[in-house]
């Protein structure tokens, strides 16, 4: 990974911190990216701030041409931003519940593949990595806005992975189950989170995908459930 250029989205979250960690580990040149990150979020060398609001389509795209500004190219998208809500209904959801997760569950992710995919097919062997939710297979009851655009999203990711095959360029999405991060924590205090996705193997798995040893694994959907079966 030493000479890839990677884009994180969400780069500081419970799980982003940890994709951004890893791929630092690999040598990579990583750029991340949430609205408020700053240099001191992962003091290494080969690590840039980019703060963007993912809910702003033009800036979005100055971000993206910022980075191949900045460092000549871009391989790798690993788009981990999202937003959670439950609690409600359909009948009960207020416009702003519906738009907020329709803006950071799908239309953050159609605004930064948009801008991306030009820059990624000129890789050769470009990667993508969205991560989606293992929630949203299904339908339940009280997350009818989270279910609804996460598992768009996957028809999202999957469409890009047809429509950029011709190009070395694969896209995946990976759905985890319930992850052990500090907001879990706090909000399921009587839980156990040994039995939770722990989020150093979304991580893992996250890279493995834009290794070079899964050039032929595109348009795929991977559940990670850790042991809470
Ligand atoms: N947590 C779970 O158990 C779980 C389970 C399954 C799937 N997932 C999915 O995994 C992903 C990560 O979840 P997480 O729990 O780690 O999320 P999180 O801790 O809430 O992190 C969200 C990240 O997105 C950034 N962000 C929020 N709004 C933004 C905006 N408008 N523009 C740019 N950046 C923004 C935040 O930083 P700033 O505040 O600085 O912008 C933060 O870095 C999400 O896609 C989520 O749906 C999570």
């Amino acid at each position: 990974m030493k000479d890839r250029v990677v884009l994180i989205t969400g780069a500081k979250g419970g799980l982003g911190s940890f994709v951004t960690q890893r791929f630092l580990t690999t040598g990579a040149r990583v750029v991340g990216t949430s609205r408020s990150i700053s240099k001191e979020d992962f003091p290494e060398p080969n690590f840039a701030p980019l703060p963007v609001d993912f809910t702003k389509p033009a800036a979005v795209r100055e971000a993206v041409e910022t980075v191949v500004s900045r460092f000549g190219k871009l391989d790798v998208l690993v788009h981990v931003l999202g937003g959670f809500a439950g609690g409600k209904t359909v009948a009960e959801t207020d416009d702003a519940t519906w738009e907020q997760m329709r803006d950071l569950n799908l239309t953050s992710a159609f605004y930064v593949l948009r801008a991306a995919i030009p820059h990624l097919r000129k890789s050769g062997n470009g990667r993508i990595v969205a991560i989606g939710s293992l929630t949203a297979v299904e339908p339940h009851v009280g997350l009818g806005a989270y279910v609804t655009f996460k598992s768009a999203l996957a028809t999202l990711v999957r469409t890009v992975a047809l429509e950029n095959k011709d190009a070395g360029l694969t896209a995946n999405l990976i759905l985890p189950g319930t992850m052990d991060t500090p907001a879990n924590r706090k909000a399921m205090p009587a839980a156990d989170p040994s039995k939770w996705v722990q989020p150093g193997a979304v991580a893992d798995l996250a890279l493995l995908l834009t290794e070079d040893r899964a050039a032929q694994v595109t348009g795929t959907v991977i559940p990670i459930d850790g042991t809470n079966v």
